[in-house]
């Protein structure tokens, strides 16, 4: 049985120089230290200590032996995105940080599967950076949520998602720049509030929009955090689009008749949870996600997955990898050769 974690992040070494090609203040680099001990850095302040995974393959592949996981789909660390940049200065960032994540997926290519960023700003420069990344060899591509004042569901974005799905690559999104920030000063609250949050919007966003009627079946489109607080609320969103006209306006279904379009991670931290997830999902279309290396993520990979009541061995096979891989497979044209 393999365990595929879908839901890692990597902050390849930059320097302060290096990180100052996306932002003139607030430049994204990484401060490493002699004790080997890291600090992930914004600009002159200082935005979180962080362990040697995040840089190092060595240690990863490490921890990964020591947690059982056999491989892992590795994303940027969202301070990385670069969206508030001029389009062809995030374009450049970008490559380079896709160059950096190749160059450290290397170590073990087998295990370590490089997804890239691109400069979602721009929809024309989005869907080339993807292209671009996806023939050096990156496997999926890492996405924001949103980008400034637009969600999942902005015409360009859809236009990108639209991209993806023609030439194959798989599209994880993660929560950002989370909203309320003036109401969630202390505690990580934007973190625990407003990251759930975030992710709900963007889902309900694409249901009631009826933009998954615009964008292809084919795309594989998986949500962070288990989709965040959208399962355990999808009722009440059904439930108004069933009563209220200005709900249904743009979408010719209830939003529950949209939950076979995407996937979701497991990073719930409650079997009862996760038991929810996998009862408004399918047991194919959740994936183990960790989080890795964040202070918020699951220690022991799979553990909520291995606790989750009403699984059979096969079911809890499917979410600590089966569907993962599955997820991941390159895409193939009818010809047999990668799309
Ligand atoms: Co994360």
């Amino acid at each position: 049985m393999t365990v595929f974690d879908v839901h890692a992040h990597v902050f390849p070494r930059l320097t302060r120089a290096e990180g100052s090609m996306i932002a003139d203040a607030g430049a994204p680099w990484l401060r490493v230290h002699r004790d080997g001990t890291g600090m992930m850095m914004s600009g002159d302040d200082e935005y979180r200590p962080v362990d040697p995974g995040l840089w190092d393959p060595a240690r990863r592949l490490a921890d990964m032996d020591a947690s059982g996981v056999d491989a892992q789909a590795v994303s940027s660390t969202p301070l990385m995105f670069g969206y508030a940049a001029p389009p062809s200065r995030a374009a450049d960032w970008c490559d380079l940080v896709n160059d950096r994540i190749l160059a450290y997926c290397a170590d073990a290519p087998d295990r370590l599967l490089p997804l890239c960023q691109v400069p979602l700003q721009d929809t024309r420069l989005a869907c080339e950076a993807a292209t671009r990344a996806a023939a050096a060899g990156h496997r999926g591509v890492h996405i924001g949520n949103h980008v400034g004042d637009r969600n999942l569901d902005d015409p360009g974005i859809v236009e990108f998602l639209a991209h993806c799905a023609r030439i194959g690559l798989p599209v994880l999104a993660h929560p950002w720049d989370m909203l309320g920030a003036d109401r969630m000063r202390g505690h990580m609250l934007p973190w625990l509030a407003g990251m759930p949050a975030e992710t709900q919007l963007s889902i309900l966003g694409l249901m009631l929009s009826g933009a998954f009627e615009r964008i292809p079946a084919s795309l594989r489109l998986c949500f962070c955090h288990g989709g965040g607080s959208f399962a355990f609320l999808l009722g009440r969103a059904d439930n108004a689009w069933h009563n209220r006209d200005i709900v249904r306006a743009d979408s010719p279904r209830p939003p529950s008749e949209y939950t076979h379009r995407f996937h979701v991670d497991s990073a719930v931290f409650d079997p009862r949870a996760l038991r929810l997830l996998v009862e408004v999902m399918g047991t194919g279309r959740v994936m183990l996600g960790t989080d890795y290396p964040f202070p918020l993520g699951e220690k022991d990979p799979g553990a909520a997955i291995r606790a989750c009541p009403g699984l059979d061995d096969a079911e809890r096979a499917l979410l600590l990898g089966g569907n993962a891989r599955a997820f991941f497979e390159p895409a193939r044209t009818k010809e047999g050769t990668p799309a």
